[in-house]
């Protein structure tokens, strides 16, 4: 091998491994300015004591918010999650609110690309789109103690009538 084609050689792992840094950096600042994905604010904390007294969680469960828009405020508590069931019509967007009375849990909703952290002390909120009529389960899907298998619920997206 001449002492040219080694240079190649080495200059074709060298280069992208600087770009490869580059690259992940840009993605980083494109997803967090950009699409704004941080941290939540203080704006999304609240006291998981006091709940009950916490709008919106004072009144949790499911509530018409426009036309084909529905709210659900919804706790996750060891080892279930109030409401456990969402009664919407097909085609609702629902957007959600939860929180955690006491440890961290998760939700992820089958057929949706709902799939976030319930952390005690914030508010998680994301919304959904059930376009077809059925059910759709939801569990959560961090480990949260002997009875994390049974903290499930679903979605029911019921068809117009
Ligand atoms: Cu809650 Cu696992």
């Amino acid at each position: 091998m001449s002492k040219g084609s080694v240079y190649k050689a080495e200059l074709m792992w060298i280069l992208p491994s600087i770009a490869l840094p580059v690259i992940m950096l840009g993605l980083l600042l494109w997803a967090a300015i950009g699409r704004g994905h941080d941290l939540p604010g203080v704006e999304g904390t609240l006291d998981p004591a006091q709940l009950a007294k916490t709008p919106p969680f004072d009144k949790p469960g499911t509530f018409p918010a426009g036309p084909n828009r529905y709210q659900v405020n919804m706790v996750a508590g060891i080892w279930s999650f109030t409401p456990n069931a969402v009664r919407v019509p097909a085609g609702s967007t629902v957007e959600f609110a939860v929180t955690s009375r006491d440890i961290v849990h998760g939700i992820i909703i089958k057929g949706t690309s709902a799939n976030v952290m319930v952390v005690p002390g914030q508010v998680t909120r994301f919304s959904a789109r059930f376009e077809k009529p059925g059910e759709y389960p939801f569990v959560c899907h961090e480990y949260c103690g002997v009875a994390h298998h049974i903290m499930f619920g679903k979605v029911i997206a019921e068809a117009k009538k």
